[in-house]
């Protein structure tokens, strides 16, 4: 049975020191770094792109998790590719030809995933499974930390790990939102594979007990 992945999320982190945030993340024991991207569009909040991405990237071997909530999904996939995106996952809300752009993904020698938000229904997926490496069900609203996760979602997560077996796949099932200790371990139940956990990180007195734990 491989580990559960946790991947801390920067939109928690202190906005003035990224660079602590890096440290932070890697002391701890996480292998994985979500950068939420948001244009303002998709969802109404706006966060960092490229830039943030390649600043980073020197700093840390962490495999950078590019969550892209943006309309537009292509315009950016190069800019984060050359900044040193290691996995882009895309709305498919946001993409009309879903398993185009993730041979696009592919062929800049990145990993691809796909990511549904609350009202989603995992149906829309279904044709793109066997092209994806990570399918990321979000269990809250994209565009704020902080959130409850929706418990509903991971019924979303269930049907995904069965949908999965029975295809005989073996993409990762990330889950996105109001994840913490308690709910970490009803995501895992379900079929979650990696935790992308923001709040509940950069605000734990004790972040590499916190990892070990979330990762057993
Ligand atoms: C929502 C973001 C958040 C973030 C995790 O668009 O994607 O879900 O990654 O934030 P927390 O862990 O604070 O819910
Ligand atoms: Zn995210």
């Amino acid at each position: 049975m491989n580990k559960t992945i946790v991947s801390p999320s920067i939109l928690s982190a202190d906005f003035s020191n990224f660079g602590e945030a890096v440290s932070l993340i890697d002391d701890a024991g996480a292998k994985w770094l979500h950068m939420d991207i948001m244009d303002g569009s998709f969802v109404p909040n706006l966060t960092f792109g490229p830039p943030l991405v390649s600043a980073l990237r020197g700093k840390t071997k962490a495999i950078f998790d590019v969550h892209l909530m943006v309309v537009n999904p292509g315009h950016f996939l190069r800019d984060f590719a050359d900044a040193g995106a290691d996995i882009i996952t895309f709305h498919q809300e946001a993409e009309v030809h879903p398993q185009k752009f993730l041979e696009e993904i592919h062929a800049l020698g990145l990993k691809a995933g796909i990511s549904i938000a609350p009202q989603t229904p995992i149906s829309v997926i279904e044709e793109v499974l066997p092209f994806i490496d990570l399918a990321l069900i979000m269990t809250v609203e994209p565009g704020y930390g902080g959130q409850t996760l929706i418990p509903e979602c991971l019924e979303k997560v269930e049907k995904l790990a069965k949908m999965r077996e029975k295809a005989g796949l073996n993409f990762r099932i990330s889950v996105d939102g109001g994840i913490n200790e308690q709910t970490a371990e009803k995501a895992k139940k379900a079929g979650a594979d990696v935790l992308v956990i923001g709040s509940a990180f950069f605000s734990h007195p004790d972040k590499r007990s916190l990892v070990a734990s979330l990762q057993s």
